[in-house]
């Protein structure tokens, strides 16, 4: 790239202007931003299928109704981030397949299981307070499509992180069996939690650059304590106990200290080797070999629609 071009670039970063499609921009910036969209816009729609499996056993019609709409949103959240990643000049359909192929990446978060209804309490208030944590600076972002998906993603995003902790308070109010699955759904989406944010700072490859041009707004240990000091208020609030014997409020630093997650567990889920990586694809593949026929008749349509507007 023309080093005066990249310096007039940097300097409309600096100054807080929005880039916006159609503008200049170094090659480093479109891969960067449509690995990190085409990332976050893969998430949302794999993070369906976590929450999916407990539509139908939902304990009340009005439980399913809250999830049934929760779990629709992520899909609107992974549209808008598609199209987003569209403007950059990759199609949906590259990126789909892409996923498909293993070959992009979705948030390791959702290569766990959800083995209880506590555990819907756990992904609204844990997972999604942490995918707040990390978008609420994303609308400061510096690509203007992506800065203005994240302001509608974050409302919806923090009605879901309520509707979980109210999920989280009937259970661990409830009776001693609740509150033991409550108890249990924490220690499983603690530390998984954590690691949403990415490996720490030393190991974070792209943090620097992503952080010069306002791609990224903070650094993975940054957003990641401000998670864990805004976190164990509330599960102090539900009388819960963080599954970490060295948690404990530094009054010098005015955080917690707390212990990191098992980076060799996340590297690994990184790789495809969740606990359910290959499900996940799977299920995914299925979806998409399944609507196979949906994507013939509607191009048939067009096909049939244009041969008549040009007869
Ligand atoms: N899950 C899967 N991969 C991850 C995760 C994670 N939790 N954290 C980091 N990685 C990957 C990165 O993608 C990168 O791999 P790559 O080069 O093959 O793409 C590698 O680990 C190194 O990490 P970093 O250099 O720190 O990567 P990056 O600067 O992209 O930071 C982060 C990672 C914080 C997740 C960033 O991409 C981001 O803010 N993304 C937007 C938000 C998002 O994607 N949220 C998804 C979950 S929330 C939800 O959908 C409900």
């Amino acid at each position: 790239d023309d080093p005066e071009k990249l310096a007039a670039f940097q300097a409309r970063i600096d100054a807080g202007e929005k880039i916006e499609p159609k503008d200049w921009m170094p090659e480093g910036y479109r891969k960067t931003l449509i690995r990190q969209i085409g990332q976050h816009a893969h998430s949302e729609i794999v993070g369906q299928l976590p929450e999916g499996n407990w539509i139908t056993r939902a304990p009340t019609l009005e439980r399913k109704q809250i999830l049934l709409a929760k779990v629709q949103d992520e899909a609107g959240h992974g549209l808008y981030l598609y199209c987003a990643a569209e403007t950059l000049g990759v199609s949906r359909d590259e990126l789909t397949e892409m996923l498909l192929s293993g070959k992009m990446k979705y948030s390791s978060i959702f290569s766990y299981p959800t083995l209880t209804w506590a555990d819907m309490g756990a992904v609204g208030w844990l997972v999604d307070g942490a995918a707040i944590m990390n978008q609420v600076p994303l609308q400061r972002t510096s690509f203007g499509p992506y800065s203005r998906a994240m302001i509608r993603i974050c409302k919806e995003e923090s009605f879901h992180q309520r509707q979980g902790y109210d999920i989280m308070m009937k259970m661990a109010s409830g009776t001693p069996e609740q509150k033991r699955m409550a108890q249990d759904a924490l220690n499983r989406f603690w530390y998984p939690s954590l690691m949403m944010f990415g490996p720490s700072d030393k190991d974070s490859v792209h943090s620097s650059q992503s952080m010069a041009w306002k791609i990224k707004m903070n650094t993975n240990d940054e957003l990641r304590q401000k998670f864990v000091d805004q976190t164990v208020p509330q599960a102090e609030y539900l009388g819960l106990t963080v599954p970490d014997p060295d948690l404990k409020w530094n009054d010098e630093t005015g955080h917690y200290d707390f212990s990191e997650p098992d980076w060799t567990e996340f590297f690994e889920v990184l790789s495809g080797n969740g606990p359910c990586s290959a499900e996940r694809l799977e299920a995914r593949n299925k979806a998409w070999d399944d609507g196979a026929w949906v994507r013939e008749g509607m191009l048939a349509h067009a096909e049939k629609k244009r041969a008549l507007k040009t007869a």
